[in-house]
């Protein structure tokens, strides 16, 4: 059972899982308008089952866990967007924190604490803000926004649960990893996105915030597999999955635009920050404090060694190269393809992020 299977990791994870010859039941809550886009191509997959439930409401969860009886939860639903979480944080709380309990607690209550494994979306917002640099499963955490002190409370329980009823339950504490499927209003969508509509004369400029911030980007096909692998072991245990490497914001796009022919230079510090087109000399890039967290989480870079040594997991499997193709190539195709009823109004996407509705 997957939790989040309309999300960009359980799209990967159902197809992985399928892949494997399991049926995958999949949790979907309830909408007024179905947005499916990422699962469509499995819908009429006989192994692949679509479930309501809500993570905000335990009665729904006990009901599907005790009608599918899982071996294997994958808890992948969350409020998962950092900058969204400084507007909706109690919503973002009752989710990401009391959400994970309440899938616990449906597995221990429906009697399923011995026979089912649960993996929990952990991630490296917890080491926030950072008290060490490379970060692995022995670095103390530092929460640093609303998010992350949900998702550190996720990661407790779930261990907590492990030492109390011997539940087979463990974190994977992922960093950040980004594909074609990737939300639009995380940061490297936006930016593949935008390169491709610049390019195609459909956009003017691309607005950002903290062009300095460090992230360790994978790639979520791959990262999929560690979950799987972390409810094979013999014993359950909490990894870091991440790269190795570390790139930051202003890199990333350097090199999406590379990929679109566009040879990017950057000039002036902070909020005057622009990225020029060396060609043109037209500025394409600009920063604006609009898109500044409260707290921003600046230095993330994972020491995958442990993964790699106990699961047997190959972390550079898709270089960050690779990764900002593949997301370029995917969107520069998606854009073309656009029509103008289609065209995804930029403002509206922004104002989402910036939790303002204009
Ligand atoms: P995502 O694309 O934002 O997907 C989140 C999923 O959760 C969606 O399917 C969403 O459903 C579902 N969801 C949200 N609220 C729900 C609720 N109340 N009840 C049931 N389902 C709900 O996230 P992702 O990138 O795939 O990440 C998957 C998980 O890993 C998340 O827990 C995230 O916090 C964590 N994580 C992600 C990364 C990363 O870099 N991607 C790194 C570390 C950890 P709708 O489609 O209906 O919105
Ligand atoms: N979203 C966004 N938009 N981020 C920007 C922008 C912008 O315009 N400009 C700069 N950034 C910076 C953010 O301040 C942050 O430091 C960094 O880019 C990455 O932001 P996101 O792509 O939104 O991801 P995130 O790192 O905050 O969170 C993602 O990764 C976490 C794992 O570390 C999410 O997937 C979380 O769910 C996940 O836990």
């Amino acid at each position: 059972m997957i939790t989040g299977v309309t999300g960009q990791d359980g799209s990967f994870l159902s197809e992985f899982l399928l892949e494997k010859g399991y049926e995958v039941h999949g949790l979907i809550r309830r909408s007024s308008t179905d947005y499916r886009a990422r699962i469509a191509h499995l819908e009429n997959n006989e192994h692949f089952h679509l479930h309501y439930g809500d993570l905000g409401d335990s009665m729904s969860l006990m009901s599907v866990i005790g009608q599918i009886r899982p071996d294997e939860i994958y808890n992948l639903a969350a409020q998962s967007h950092v900058q969204v979480s400084f507007n909706v944080p109690e919503y973002t709380a009752d989710v990401v924190a009391t959400g994970v309990l309440r899938v616990l607690e449906a597995v221990r209550l429906c009697g399923l604490a011995d026979t089912c494994r649960i993996y929990q979306a952990s991630t490296s917002e917890l080491y926030g803000k950072v008290e060490e640099v490379p970060q692995s499963e022995n670095t103390p955490f530092h929460p640093f926004s609303p998010y992350a002190v949900a998702k550190q409370y996720g990661y407790w329980i779930v261990k907590e649960y492990r030492e109390a009823y011997g539940m087979y339950c463990c974190s994977g504490i992922l960093f950040n990893h980004e594909s074609e499927r990737r939300g639009e209003t995380f940061v490297t969508r936006k930016i593949t996105l935008a390169a491709s509509r610049i390019k195609q004369g459909k956009q003017d400029k691309l607005v950002l915030g903290n062009l300095s911030a460090l992230r360790d980007w994978g790639y979520a096909r791959d990262y999929v597999e560690c979950m799987w692998l972390m409810l094979q072991q013999d014993k359950p245990e909490d990894f870091v999955i991440a790269t190795g490497e570390q790139h930051s914001v202003r890199e990333f796009c350097k090199l999406a635009f590379q990929y679109i022919g566009i040879d990017l230079t950057f000039e002036g510090t902070g909020e005057e920050e622009k990225g020029i087109d060396k060609a043109t000399g037209k500025v394409l890039i600009e920063v604006s404090p609009e898109f500044y967290r409260p707290t921003d989480v600046v230095n993330l870079w994972g020491d995958p060694s442990r993964a790699k040594e106990a699961l047997g997991w190959n972390p550079t499997k898709t270089s960050f190269e690779e990764l900002v193709r593949i997301m370029v190539e995917h969107d520069m195709e998606q854009v073309a393809k656009e029509r103008a009823e289609e065209y995804i109004d930029l403002q509206k996407i922004e104002s989402l992020e910036k939790g303002v509705i204009r």
